[in-house]
């Protein structure tokens, strides 16, 4: 029999997931989603396409293409290349009140592809990399391509626990046990449970990777769409020379247009560099989204976004707390798109599911975000695609899923359906 960590057991346990989530990508995301399918879905965190700013993205591409516009179309081409960057390293100098030079941001296609080039470039399949407990589920995936022992750590409201951490590394260091390589955390508005790491545990965690000699990897996927307008100081701000930072225009401006960035010292700058093998992200959209910055108000955008959202998580936290039924508990986010619910310890998240489609309303089940076997009895919901009233239908249907799932009468089949 394959052992629990052998590469084929991991295959096993991804295609297994995959296949969890391959359902629930079934529906029609396009903004003609509601028209086409009935079913609202609360799964993926997409941001609304109302609000891409599409005229002012129209005239930030008309430039890129004219005058000497067959320079961004060029390998390398035209100067969108070092603006952007350039503007990256200037927004963070100035919210971290620090210097960020330039030659330390590496522009990347998408966020997914800075957390690939860490993986690609630190880890041997023998290594260890070390998650949140639960933890996007792309990063997991991604990471675990390259080292293939994954550890996960608990939280709690104030995030990470990152006692349990110290722990385990202590423990490791006195016994000569491997050591991490690299800690994979989203310290703000997490992706799946929405909560947000405290400044103390921050700084805990930076201690941590200097004096045991691991790497950090900080995603800041949402960290510009905090409700309260509050940012706590990046993890990098403790440890600039073990952090790589990792942030995307995917939640603010558009994800389609595929670009993210990384933050991290000279020297991993260079070496994500020399394995990023496509050619460098496309010269034409670094243009284009370089023009679309320079030329609009975009921390005026920012409020907006984090106002249009805030709004959404009002929606359905407030509706959660009208209709779910007691034994249900769920995080009320400071930011970001999601929210994550955890139903009472023998409630089976495959039946929930089951019911939920019936109710024509959709989710993520807990399992993809943990590197073992539990999340059985949770989801992640998303409220940042739909809007308000379009939200509080989506709880009213997953209420009436979840009561049904908890009714032995209503479900007289076996009481777990497995996989
Ligand atoms: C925490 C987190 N990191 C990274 C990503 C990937 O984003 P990108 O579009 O920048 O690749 C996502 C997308 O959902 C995310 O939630």
């Amino acid at each position: 029999m394959a052992q629990e960590n052998s590469p084929i057991q991991h295959e096993l346990r991804f295609a297994e997931r995959t296949q969890f989530q391959a359902g629930i990508a079934a529906f029609d995301f396009s903004g003609r989603a509601l028209k086409h399918s009935d079913v609202i879905a609360f799964n993926y965190g997409l941001p609304d396409g109302d609000l891409f700013q599409l005229p002012e993205l129209k005239a930030a591409t008309a430039l890129a293409l004219s005058g000497d516009g067959a320079r961004s179309l060029q390998y390398g081409g035209g100067s969108g290349t070092s603006r952007l960057p350039a503007y990256i390293a200037a927004d963070r100098s100035r919210r971290w009140n620090t210097t960020v030079e330039p030659d330390e941001v590496l522009i990347t296609s998408g966020s997914s592809q800075a957390i690939d080039l860490a993986g690609r470039l630190f880890l041997d399949p023998t290594d260890e990399v070390w998650f949140e407990a639960p933890s996007y589920f792309g990063a997991i995936h991604v990471l675990s391509l390259y080292g293939r022992q994954r550890r996960g750590f608990g939280m709690d409201a104030q995030g990470l626990v990152v006692d349990e951490v110290a722990e385990e590394l202590e423990r490791r260091a006195k016994t000569g046990a491997p050591l991490p390589k690299l800690f994979y955390v989203i310290p703000n508005y997490q992706n799946p449970t929405g909560l947000t790491m405290s400044l103390e545990r921050r700084r805990t965690l930076a201690e941590l990777a200097m004096r045991y000699g691991f790497y950090i990897i900080e995603d800041d996927a949402y960290g510009e769409l905090g409700f309260d307008g509050v940012a706590l100081p990046p993890i990098r701000s403790f440890a600039p020379e073990h952090t790589l930072y990792v942030t995307t225009f995917s939640k603010t401006v558009a994800p389609g247009l595929r670009v993210g960035a990384v933050i991290a010292p000279k020297t991993i700058i260079r070496g994500m560099q020399r394995v990023k093998s496509e050619g460098g992200t496309s010269p034409f959209v670094q243009e284009t989204l370089a023009n679309l910055l320079e030329s609009i108000d975009f921390q005026a955008h920012l409020a907006h976004l984090r106002q249009t959202y805030r709004d959404r998580r009002d929606a359905m936290t407030e509706t959660l707390a009208k209709v779910m039924p007691s034994g249900c508990e769920w995080t009320t986010p400071l930011g970001g798109f999601f929210v994550w619910v955890t139903l009472p310890e023998h409630t089976d998240i495959h039946r929930v599911w089951e019911h939920a489609l019936e109710e024509r309303v959709s989710f993520v089940g807990g399992p993809p975000f943990y590197v073992d076997e539990a999340g059985k009895n949770q989801m992640r919901l998303s409220f940042s695609y739909f809007k308000p009233d379009i939200i509080r239908e989506g709880v009213l249907r997953l209420s009436r899923a979840v009561e049904k799932s908890m009714s032995p009468a209503l479900t007289p089949t076996a009481p777990s359906a497995g996989r």
